[in-house]
């Protein structure tokens, strides 16, 4: 995928856990509805409704895998790193409220670059590596 394309949902993306793989696909949903509105110049649509939205959404995704991963992988290096990288996503998206007024649009086309990147990241990577871990487990 090149930096730029949209996100779109694939099957190399699944994690192999439904509930999680399902919330992926909306948050993919609501970064490209995000995205449309950052390349039509509807800033104001994008800052005041569609990312107030995302954060809600997000908050929520991140409760349940980490709720996952309290109960699959307490204690472990994955743990540690997961919820890190849950932190450093949360505070990039929460630091959008601090750019003023002047640099609103390049910095939203920055977030959404960033919102895509880090989410196909850490599908590919981290979650991947939560869902293998919970099928494991709930295979003994
Ligand atoms: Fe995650």
């Amino acid at each position: 995928m090149t930096p730029n394309a949209r996100l779109t949902w694939s099957s190399n993306l699944e994690t192999g856990i439904r509930q999680i793989d399902l919330q992926h696909q909306e948050l993919i949903e609501m970064i490209n509805e995000l995205e449309a509105a950052y390349l039509d110049g509807h800033d104001d649509n994008a800052l005041n409704r569609l990312l107030p939205r995302l954060t809600t959404y997000v908050v929520f995704h991140f409760g349940t895998e980490e709720g996952m991963v309290r109960k699959f992988a307490a204690g472990t290096p994955h743990a540690e790193h997961h919820l890190a990288e849950h932190g450093k996503f949360t505070l990039k998206i929460a630091a959008m409220k601090e750019v003023g007024s002047t640099d609103k649009h390049s910095a939203l086309g920055d977030l959404v670059e960033y919102l895509k990147s880090w989410l196909l990241e850490h599908i590919m990577k981290t979650d991947k590596e939560l869902g293998k871990t919970i099928r494991a487990q709930r295979a003994t």
